[in-house]
């Protein structure tokens, strides 16, 4: 099956990796997953959510990497093409989740951006959660959202190698420099070891809380940038000769990396200052609180601390957010024949007028990334699962280019047509009894 003609492709295999780790490394890994696992219960959580990455997510991974590089088309016109038109509404569901998650995603940028800059300008607020409260939400909150949309619709028109190849090639090493020295700074303050015990200490009867299964889930999905297509679209501009197996684990091991040692920097900042009865009553502001509040009880240095913190926050979320900007903005190009740019300005532009409810309350923004993270996502997940393992004529076809001696293929398909769908569904059910409940 050839791919249309005039797609545009990665220019190199570097490109490619660098843009789909860059798509998976963001906020999910230092706010996401530093707040959920603080209202986890530390350890097992992470065990959890490091399973559910290897088991469900990794296939998965594969499975979004071989239809997009399989048809060379983005969410609609790939599953439409592999399944007929059918499948549509499922490509259109995950358009509708590139503009949920992309309204919250860049407002909670906005904050980091502002946070960014005001650790060079003005310094560690004095009072963290009175200064969060003022500029979470209300017009300077709207003001960094637009900001940071801007930029990344600029970004994304710029094209695939020129735009978002290029941006990544530069910002992912960055990141992981930063990420790194803070985990290492944190590591020589005094009392970092109860941080790492919380981190690192496994309670097993946590282990068996469906809500806990249910989050860990969530948060596989979320971080590896699953079940929306997003994955698929970047593979869709790659060439037959990579080996997807390969670039899938890569993706997976440095996602899992980042948000790693991203926690290895965290909770041992936040318990040598004695903050964790704050984490406790961790919500989407938690990391925005207790974090800068660990910094101004750091002096001189904590200044310098929070923009390297701040600031590699910030290159993942713009990754990211590029990402999820791809996804609708391929699509238009592949349905309606739209220019890119006129595509990234316009989806830019209602998405941004979609952040603004978020942007006005931190409720709806909380309730808007459980709504994505816990049901948009892992509905998604399950579906392509069910499409690549069932519905799909020959998967094996797709994935097999580039990577002749895998042998494990047909484990990876029996994954996606049993295993990986019933945990989901699982997952999916809890999440929906959660909601109703509404916690
Ligand atoms: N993976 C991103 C993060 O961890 O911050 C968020 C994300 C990006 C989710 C792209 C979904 C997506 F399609």
């Amino acid at each position: 099956m050839s791919q249309p003609a005039s797609r545009e492709q990665w220019s190199s295999r570097l490109g490619f990796t660098l843009a789909a780790v860059g798509s998976a490394v963001g906020l999910g890994n230092m706010w996401r997953f530093s707040y959920l696992t603080a209202e986890n219960g530390g350890a097992a959580f992470v065990l959890l959510y490091v399973g559910f990455t290897l088991l469900i997510g990794l296939p998965v991974l594969l499975a979004e990497l071989a239809l997009g590089r399989g048809s060379g088309r983005s969410p609609i016109q790939a599953l439409m093409h592999f399944g007929g038109p059918r499948w549509m509404p499922l490509g259109g569901l995950f358009v509708a989740a590139g503009f949920l998650i992309l309204a919250y995603y860049s407002v909670i940028a906005g904050w980091t951006a502002r946070y960014t800059v005001e650790a060079i300008f003005v310094g560690v607020p004095a009072d963290p959660a009175a200064h969060f409260g003022e500029i979470s939400s209300g017009a300077q909150a709207i003001g960094w959202h637009l900001l940071f949309m801007a930029t990344v619709v600029v970004i994304v028109a710029g094209g695939v190698r020129a735009g978002i190849e290029r941006v990544s090639l530069v910002l992912m090493p960055l990141l992981f420099a930063l990420v790194c020295a803070l985990a290492i700074y944190a590591a020589t303050l005094d009392g970092a070891s109860e941080g790492y015990r919380f981190y690192l200490e496994v309670d097993f009867d946590k282990l068996r809380s469906l809500d806990v299964l249910r989050q860990a889930a969530g948060q596989a999905f979320f971080s590896l940038s699953l079940g929306m297509g997003a994955m698929l679209t970047y593979a869709s501009y790659l060439s037959r000769q990579e080996h997807l197996p390969n670039e899938s684990v890569i993706v997976a091991f440095a996602d899992f990396g980042v948000a790693f040692v991203a926690g290895l920097a965290v909770f041992p900042l936040i318990f040598a200052l004695g903050l964790q009865t704050q984490v406790g009553e961790s919500t989407v502001g938690a990391l925005f609180i207790t974090l800068p509040g660990a910094f101004a009880e750091l002096g001189g240095a904590g200044r310098i601390v929070a923009f390297v913190f701040f600031a590699a926050l910030l290159v993942g979320a713009l990754t990211s957010a590029i990402s999820l900007l791809e996804v609708v903005v391929s699509s238009a190009i592949d349905s309606f024949g739209w220019s890119r740019k006129v595509a990234a300005v316009v989806l830019g532009l209602a998405i941004a007028l979609l952040g603004i409810p978020p942007a006005m309350d931190t409720d709806i923004l909380g309730w808007m990334d459980t709504v994505a993270g816990n049901l948009f996502l892992v509905f998604g997940g399950l579906m392509l699962s069910l499409f690549v393992g069932w519905r799909m004529p020959d998967a094996m076809a797709q994935v097999t280019p580039g990577a002749e001696g895998v042998r494990w293929f047909g484990l990876w398909l029996w994954l996606l047509r049993i295993p990986v769908p019933l945990a989901l569904a699982v997952v999916l059910w809890q999440g929906l009894v959660q909601l109703v409940a509404g916690s």
